[in-house]
């Protein structure tokens, strides 16, 4: 049992603004932070809190070594993350509003310039019973798909930044696709028939969670529990890490489902991406509160 993740590590520059900016506005920040982030790395730190072993295989280039502590900290095997001079490390530029809402821009970078051949050499050490976690962020997401797929493990596919086409790549190769309900209704409008995965782990923010089992029509409700959100960045990213551990660790849909939304809301009451990320015994208290 162990999480393998190939996934984005990115410097979030993050802007707080009474507002979001309109097309040709300039405006003048409340605050500037910068943090862990990048969907990949966000879902390490969470399941790693959670408390399953997990590998991050990735790419950094120049600068913000400090985002490989971020992670080892957390608990997070760093070894297969390659080190590309001639890359810029993966950053963000996160705008986010009195509501706690935000928009981002990614710059890929290192995250798009992964060395496949590691990917695939790493991928050697995993088990059946293991887990492969995937975002859109990086370069190489079928390729190692289809080696999770051959060792016999699960796929996780996280289909964010929505992107058609590569959710159409992935589809054949994934056992469980998360999305957002924006995402959810992008794929439905764009693939209207029988999805050939599991089942479709779809997250609505405060309106809860969702799991949809393909194979025996069952669809599991999860609630979001009430909190006061601060900052709604690496939310899902937080929602899918736990939720990954959690069936890493064996619980069943329902209980996976219960400790993700936990971790999510926990995670909404803290500033930041991959910094905010609750551990374990934090989402357990919260739970028992
Ligand atoms: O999902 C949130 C993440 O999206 C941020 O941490 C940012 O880096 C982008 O990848």
């Amino acid at each position: 049992m162990a999480i393998w993740n190939l996934g984005s590590i990115n410097i979030d520059h993050v802007y707080r603004l009474d507002s979001l900016p309109n097309p040709g506005e300039t405006l003048a920040s409340r605050s500037y932070s910068e943090g862990l982030g990048g969907k990949g790395a966000n879902q390490s730190v969470a399941a790693a809190r959670a408390g399953s072993a997990t590998h991050h295989l990735g790419a950094m280039g120049t600068g913000g070594e400090w985002a490989l502590d971020r992670l080892r900290d957390a608990g997070v095997d760093v070894a297969g993350v390659a080190h590309l001079p001639d890359q810029a490390t993966g950053h963000a530029i996160i705008l986010l509003d009195a509501m706690a809402e935000n928009a981002i821009v990614i710059h890929p970078g290192a995250n798009w310039a992964i060395p496949e051949d590691g990917v695939a050499s790493a991928l050697d050490a995993m088990g059946h019973s293991d887990t492969l976690l995937l975002q859109n962020e990086t370069n190489a997401q079928v390729a190692a798909a289809c080696k999770a797929r051959e060792n016999g493990a699960r796929v996780i596919y996280s289909a964010a930044p929505f992107d058609i086409d590569a959710v159409r790549a992935i589809l054949p190769h994934a056992d469980i696709l998360a999305m957002n309900e924006h995402e959810a209704a992008q794929l439905f409008a764009a693939e209207p028939g029988d999805l050939p995965v599991a089942g479709l782990l779809i997250t609505k923010g405060a309106a809860g969670a969702e799991y949809r089992d393909l194979r025996s029509g069952q669809t599991h409700a999860q609630p979001s529990f009430p909190v006061t959100p601060v900052d709604t960045t690496g939310a899902g990213d937080t929602f899918a890490g736990f939720f990954a551990a959690a069936l890493d660790q064996g619980d069943d849909i329902p209980a996976a489902l219960r400790l993700a939304a936990a971790a999510a809301a926990l995670q909404v009451t803290r500033q930041g991406a991959g910094d905010a990320i609750p551990t374990r015994a934090e989402v357990d208290a919260f739970l028992n509160r």
